[in-house]
């Protein structure tokens, strides 16, 4: 064991009182995600507010945590969203977000789901390949229509992330470079049945640096000069997520200085700028509960087996990423501890040297900044049903997702029996 100074043990903070957790734990379960919507709401007003009096449009990125009960929160504070499935659209128009304040990203849509989005009305798809543009033309000849679209540009910058997360460069699959957008909004423009409205960009997320986000904004706002030059009617200027957040050390951009960024290369530039956060808004808002199961030891290397895995959380074992965890017992008395799961495999920890204290069978702990990409990402791996979720909103909690049962898991296999 060594003494570690007390400001290097993290904290729990906001809503995640002990006690509450403590109670959280007894009613509903472990492992458990739990979620502050009051935070939730706090990051949400300074992204808006960074803004200023510019005309924007917050559209969280359901992927980050897609709980309808958080996008419901979202929706009463005015939010758009960011989807990337028909799935996500459902959810968005099911929790109360107007079908004009949502938006529909990603590579690889299918026939069906365009449709579908087009029926729906929502504010414009975003488009990210000659191909698809086309089938969304063909789609909105169909409805008899004439579909709103924004093309994803691809702005070659390096966003300096975890290469999985990194989206901006030119060997990433996603968008189209300038040169090639250039001829998607020619073509777009002159279809009956496509309406250019808004111009794209997201060069990655958990970003930290802000020289990559206005060096993308000045290219994409280049290129938004010389459309609106050819009298395409663009309204929207969408500068995608991406915002990072702490999850250890990590010095992060500030709100108010990722609008300036912006704002300084859409000068003389009369847009609505869209902006995508989803972890910004959620990461730090959640935190993940497990119950310690087992202790052991063994080469001298110190391991606390608990009921969370990598099937709940697996960020961790997927990019290596760092979640704070904190013991609900205090001592200053800690030794290094790799945190693992149950799941039959080395991948599976949810930390590794952690500082923790001596733990007893039954102690619970918090994995921090578990909010964004926890449950969205959980999977049913080992048949482990996916954990209950809960909601703390000025001091109270609730349920916002019941714990799956096995029964729930093997639901559609077992009349093939
Ligand atoms: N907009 C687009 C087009 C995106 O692709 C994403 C994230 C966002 C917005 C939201 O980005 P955020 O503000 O949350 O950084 N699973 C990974 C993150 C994948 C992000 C994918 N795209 C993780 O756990 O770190």
């Amino acid at each position: 064991m060594k003494n570690i100074e007390s400001q290097n043990i993290p904290k729990l903070d906001g809503n995640f009182d002990k006690d509450l957790l403590q109670k959280a734990a007894k009613e509903f379960g472990t492992p458990l995600y739990v979620y502050d919507l009051d935070r939730i709401q706090e990051k949400y007003e300074q992204i808006k507010a960074a803004f200023g009096g510019r005309k924007t449009m917050i559209c969280y990125a359901l992927k980050a945590n897609s709980n309808l009960s958080v996008i419901k929160k979202l929706a009463s504070l005015e939010s758009g969203a960011d989807c990337v499935s028909l799935g996500e659209i459902q959810r968005a128009i099911l929790a109360g977000i107007p079908k004009y304040k949502i938006i529909y990203s990603g590579v690889g849509k299918q026939e069906f789901e365009i449709k579908e989005a087009l029926k729906y009305g929502i504010l414009f798809i975003n488009v990210e390949s000659k191909e698809e543009m086309l089938l969304v033309e063909a789609c909105a000849k169909e409805l008899g229509i004439s579909a709103r679209i924004s093309v994803r540009v691809n702005p070659d910058i390096d966003p300096q992330t975890h290469p999985y997360i990194s989206t901006g460069l030119k060997e990433n699959k996603f968008g189209v470079s300038i040169e090639e957008a250039k001829a998607l909004y020619l073509l777009a423009h002159n279809s009956k049945y496509l309406e250019p409205v808004g111009i794209h960009f997201h060069i990655g997320s958990q970003l930290t640096k802000l020289k990559p986000i206005a060096e993308s904004a000045q290219k994409i706002a280049q290129l938004t000069h010389s459309l609106l030059a050819l009298k395409m009617d663009i309204k929207f200027f969408d500068v995608g997520g991406g915002i990072g957040i702490t999850y250890s050390d990590e010095v992060t951009i500030k709100p108010y200085d990722y609008a300036q960024v912006i704002l300084e290369e859409l000068r003389g530039l009369d847009l609505t700028i869209i902006c995508e956060p989803g972890r910004f808004i959620v990461g730090n808002s959640g935190i993940f509960l497990t119950k310690v199961l087992y202790q052991k030891e063994h080469q001298n290397k110190r391991f606390v087996i608990v009921d969370g895995a990598m099937n709940d959380l697996i960020r961790p074992s997927l990019y290596n990423a760092y979640h704070q965890i904190v013991p609900f017992v205090e001592s200053q008395d800690v030794s290094p501890t790799d945190v693992v799961g149950p799941i039959c495999e080395s991948g599976d920890y949810l930390g590794k040297n952690i500082s923790l204290p001596i733990l007893q069978n039954g102690d619970l702990l918090a994995v921090l900044s578990a909010g964004a990409y926890g449950f969205s990402m959980a999977s049913n791996y080992n048949t482990r049903p996916r954990c209950a979720e809960v909601a703390i909103e000025a001091k109270k909690m609730r349920l916002i997702r019941k714990r799956e049962s096995i029964e729930d898991l093997i639901a559609l296999e077992k009349d093939y029996l």
